[in-house]
């Protein structure tokens, strides 16, 4: 195995609940809240019981059995999302971060729940070194945390989904979307002061106290990034969730395949955020 990587085989670590409780503590702070053993791991939340209260409105996107799928959960956190696909019985489940402190929540949580999980510390950007696509591939709550976003859409497209993808964003501004044409006059201006039209708002310090926040879309605008990626949306089940296929790329493929070759080439110097 590389190294920063690691597996659970399956079988649920026996520890008790005062083990539990003491390895939790260790471990945290946890942004996933997750019952293990019958210990929360973080049942002060600030967005509730999160993300059970995410996941119960968009669970019905993913089969109830995942036979035979492969999935890839990027950004997996503490693990939550791939222990519920473990859970729904998928074959292997591929959890990334890029982040040792989460991963190793995660592998914790996987070994208590007794979920068989392939962990790897890897960068959405490294994506590429797992030389693997999967049937579904997991993208939530990541995309905000990236300074160069699009780059990260374009390689899960080429490097990691073999058909789904479910992704999920933050999403601030208008909710609106604009009929957006696909060319206008350099005199156009109007155009960009419709609330529908897609953006991106860039932090440059923090938000929410998290300096780890850089791009934030609106909803238009993490549409027609998925698009523009050459995801087909198939669902919107809620606010900030997407269940998308993969499909064919709206941009020119040659130029932009030349574009992410020349991006792929700086992620060795140290694109990591
Ligand atoms: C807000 S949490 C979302 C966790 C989980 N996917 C969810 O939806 O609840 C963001 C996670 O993305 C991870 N992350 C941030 N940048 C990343 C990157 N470049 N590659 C992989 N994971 C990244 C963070 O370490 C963190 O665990």
């Amino acid at each position: 195995m590389r190294a920063g990587s690691s597996r659970t085989n399956g079988e649920a670590r026996k520890l008790t609940p005062r083990q539990i409780e003491r390895r939790i503590s260790q471990l945290g702070p946890w942004f996933h809240n997750m019952n293990l053993g019958g210990i929360q791991t973080a049942p002060d939340h600030f967005l509730g019981d999160y993300p059970m209260v995410k996941w119960t409105r968009f669970s019905h996107l993913v089969p109830r059995d995942l036979k035979g799928m492969t999935v890839l959960d990027v950004g997996c956190n503490g693990g939550f999302y791939s222990i519920e696909m473990k859970r729904r019985g998928a074959d292997r489940i591929i959890s990334v971060d890029s982040d040792p402190f989460y991963l190793k929540q995660a592998q914790f949580a996987a070994e208590v729940s007794g979920a068989k999980i392939e962990f790897h510390c890897l960068s959405v950007y490294d994506l590429r070194q797992l030389n693997e696509r999967f049937d579904l591939v997991l993208f939530t709550g990541v995309l905000y945390h990236l300074r160069y976003p699009l780059l990260a859409l374009d390689l899960l497209y080429e490097h990691a989904v073999r058909d789904k993808l479910i992704f999920q964003s933050m999403l601030r501004g208008s909710d609106a979307v604009a009929a957006v044409d696909e060319d206008y006059p350099f005199a156009e201006r109007a155009i960009f002061q419709e609330p529908g039209f897609p953006c991106m708002y860039f932090v440059e310090h923090r938000y929410c106290g998290d300096p780890t926040n850089w791009w934030i879309p609106n909803r238009a605008g993490a549409e027609a990034m998925l698009r523009s990626a050459g995801f087909e949306i198939l669902e919107h089940p809620e606010k900030e969730v997407y269940l998308c296929r993969k499909g064919r790329r709206a941009i020119d493929y040659g130029r932009s395949r030349d574009v992410l070759e020349r991006a792929e080439q700086l992620i060795p110097l140290g694109l990591r955020d």
